[in-house]
């Protein structure tokens, strides 16, 4: 029987992560050749250890906010026999990663143009740059998918209040990027549709990754199951829009959030 990926060369960026090694896990699962790419360091490591060893997984570092890097990393991936017909843009520096350890968050008018702005070289000017050379070196060529991570807090404003004391806030630069990344996909989607590609936004809620008891308890508050989603669940959704069957499906945001934003 025919696995749900099979024929399907996935890119990712930010693979190492707790939703990227998700999905690289789940797709190598379901016969998917995966070219995961990521910063250099313990996360790489990590996935590199985990799949290092499976001839359909390949691994390339790439920050996605270094044009010279994006230029190159298609040309590089099919010079070592890859195919790439579904492209993820997946990497993005999320409120926890942006200050680093130890730096106290700052409130808004504290923000500094150097922090919204790096946020926005990675969040959505990378995730341009990935397209846009996706759309030089892929699209037109053969048929394609690209599908673009947003979130809960893309369309819809961040909760400020369930993050009164805890040790992460909601940055105001990452909900403006995620917004802009479903702009790219509705732009994107008539700009492609002639040359058999295909752009959707997936929209993940709130992932469990350890959070306090009290975190989900508040975050849990404003989802219609009461409850952060597991990776996997996201990981469900994303696999349906890497396969096949998604091909009728373009210029869509798609929800995961547990009901987040039907309310
Ligand atoms: N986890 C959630 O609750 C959640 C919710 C909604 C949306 N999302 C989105 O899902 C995606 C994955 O999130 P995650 O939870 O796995 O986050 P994560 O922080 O665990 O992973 C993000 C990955 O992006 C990589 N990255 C950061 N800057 C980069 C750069 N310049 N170039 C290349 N890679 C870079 C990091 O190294 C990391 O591996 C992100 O786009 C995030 O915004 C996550």
């Amino acid at each position: 029987m025919d696995k749900q990926l099979d024929g399907r060369t996935v890119f990712i960026t930010g693979s190492g992560g707790v939703l990227g090694s998700t999905y690289v896990r789940r797709m190598l699962e379901v016969g998917a050749k995966v070219v995961a790419t990521d910063l250099p360091g313990a996360r790489a490591d990590t996935l590199k250890e985990a799949h290092g060893d499976n001839p359909n997984f390949g691994y390339y570092d790439l920050n996605v906010g270094v044009e010279e890097e994006v230029v190159e990393i298609f040309k590089r991936v099919m010079a070592d026999g890859w195919q790439p017909n579904v492209v993820l843009n997946n990497a993005a520096i999320t409120g926890e990663m942006l200050m680093g350890a130890g730096k106290p968050f700052p409130d808004f008018a504290d923000t500094s143009v150097e922090d919204f702005e790096r946020t926005m070289r990675t969040n959505l000017t990378g995730a341009f740059m990935i397209a846009r050379q996706m759309d030089r070196d892929i699209v037109g060529k053969y048929p394609s998918a690209l599908i673009n991570v947003a979130s809960m807090y893309a369309l819809n404003g961040a909760h400020h209040p369930i993050y009164d004391g805890m040790p992460f806030k909601n940055f105001s630069a990452y909900g403006v990027s995620k917004a802009g990344i479903h702009g790219m996909t509705v732009w994107l989607a008539g700009y492609w549709a002639k040359r058999d590609a295909t752009v959707n936004t997936i929209a993940p809620g709130a992932v469990f990754n350890g959070h306090s008891e009290e975190f989900q308890k508040r975050v849990g508050a404003l989802i219609m199951q009461d409850r952060m989603a597991q990776p996997d669940e996201i990981a469900d959704v994303m696999l349906f829009l890497a396969s096949k069957h998604a091909g009728h499906m373009t210029g869509q945001m798609v929800n995961v959030d547990g009901g987040f934003s039907a309310w």
